[in-house]
């Protein structure tokens, strides 16, 4: 294989519009060819991009013999299909999150990629981001001693935004639980050495118009009994993002707006077919935050708020980066770097895939990784249903050369 690596992306939409401002940005990277069932995405994807080659199935995309590597962004329900589908045209995989919506769906895929002698990546979390990745060095660097806690809340507007049938289907994988727990879980794992032992969580339907779960909670213990909450509330009243004084006019929607969505939602006269259109590539309100190369300030935003504690110290996130509380006193780490901390954790992904792909270097959200995450988000809708504690045993560590290369000062 040449020093690019030649990407296909299956499913355009509002997710895939997040990760392909990254894509133009990497340098060893070309975005080759595209699928995606719907027409006028295809052509919007080859008016962006032209000379890049388009297709109504992955089924065709995996056959193309001029692309590598596929990255999956279709609704959950395709995640193992399409995966698969990739994986036996001979080319490497990065499903998005959840990586696939059951353990036996997860572990199919597992094996087709091995007899395929491709790599998976189960990617596109936020546990790829800046401040993640230095809190989990911190944590590891001993100096605020043993990690004794993790803490993350998120309060966003995510059952206001437009979602299709897939979305708003249990069975196929819609909902909080399955969209927003892999951030959060993966966040957890990735800081706390990635084995967790059980789960016991609730889930929340409350909203008529929407028949999916909109808030989760959950207690997650680690192997050495380490424990660590997660909470998500995605019914748009409160945001997160107000705690921030710069938040409020960082948000999708307004207050008022907020409102207006939920009246139309309940009088049923909401075009939400259009309204999710707008927001794919090339729409009118395609989801711009991610091309802005200019650095912006953190929010709480769908990740939420994390707070680590330590024995001798908490850390949290600060406006570029990073606050440290120990006995010295509070410490800022500034993490904007070049990239801004919403490109780099995008950057972050692809620079796994390329180094995992080209350089033979180790995917460290590998298959296994993700059907971990995976295991645990199952077992948050299972401790809900069952209300009981679910014991895990899909669990993996996270490797321990990971980001050893990451030049940090701490
Ligand atoms: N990592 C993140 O931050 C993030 C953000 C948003 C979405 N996502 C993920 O992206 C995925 C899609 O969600 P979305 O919000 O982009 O939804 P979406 O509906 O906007 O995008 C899905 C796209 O797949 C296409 N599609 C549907 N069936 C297909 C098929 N059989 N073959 C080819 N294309 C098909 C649709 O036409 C659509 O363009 C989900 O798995 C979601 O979890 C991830």
């Amino acid at each position: 294989m040449a020093d690019h690596l030649r990407l296909g992306i299956a499913g355009i939409g509002v997710g895939a519009a997040e990760i392909l401002p990254a894509m133009e940005a990497s340098p060893d990277i070309d975005l080759v060819a595209g699928a995606d069932v719907n027409r006028e995405v295809l052509e919007r994807f080859q008016s962006r991009y032209p000379g890049t080659r388009v297709y109504d199935s992955v089924e065709g995309l995996s056959a193309d013999p001029d692309v590598d590597a596929v990255w999956i962004a279709t609704p959950n329900r395709f995640h193992a299909q399409h995966a698969m589908a990739a994986a036996r045209g001979g080319k490497h995989v990065v499903v998005e999150k959840p990586m696939a919506i059951s353990l036996a769906e997860a572990e199919e895929m597992l094996e087709v990629v091995e007899r395929s002698g491709v790599k998976l990546l189960a990617g596109h979390t936020q546990s790829y981001s800046t401040p993640i990745r230095a809190m989990r060095r911190i944590i590891q660097s001993g100096r605020l001693g043993r990690l004794c806690a993790i803490h993350i809340w998120a309060y966003s507007d995510w059952m206001l935004r437009p979602r299709t049938a897939d979305e708003l289907d249990p069975s196929q994988g819609g909902g909080v639980p399955y969209r927003q727990g892999p951030h959060q879980i993966d966040t957890v794992r990735l800081l706390g050495g990635g084995v967790l032992r059980s789960v016991r969580a609730m889930t929340g339907q409350w909203m008529p118009e929407r028949p999916i779960a909109g808030y989760y909670c959950a207690y997650l213990e680690f192997e050495d009994g380490t424990p660590a909450t997660i909470m998500h509330n995605g019914y748009g009243y409160f945001l997160g993002a107000e705690l921030v004084p710069w938040g409020t006019s960082r948000q999708r929607y307004t207050l008022e707006e907020r409102g207006r969505i939920r009246k139309q939602m309940r009088e049923g006269v909401r075009n939400e077919a259009q309204d999710k259109q707008d927001m794919r590539i090339g729409g009118r309100v395609e989801n711009q935050i991610f091309r802005e190369s200019r650095p912006a300030e953190w929010v709480p935003a769908d990740l939420g708020m994390v707070i680590v504690s330590c024995e001798r110290g908490d850390i949290r996130h600060s406006a570029h980066g990073l606050y440290v509380y120990d006995d010295e006193g509070l410490h800022e780490i500034d993490l904007m770097g070049e990239r801004g901390m919403g490109m780099a954790q995008r950057r972050a992904e692809l620079d796994e895939l390329y180094e995992g792909v080209v350089l033979g270097k180790p995917i460290y959200h590998d298959g296994r990784w993700g059907m971990a995450t995976l295991e645990v988000c199952l077992a948050m809708v299972e401790s809900a249903r069952e209300r009981r504690e679910i014991q895990l045993s899909h669990q993996v560590a996270v490797r321990s050369d990971y980001d050893a290369a990451w030049e940090l000062q701490i």
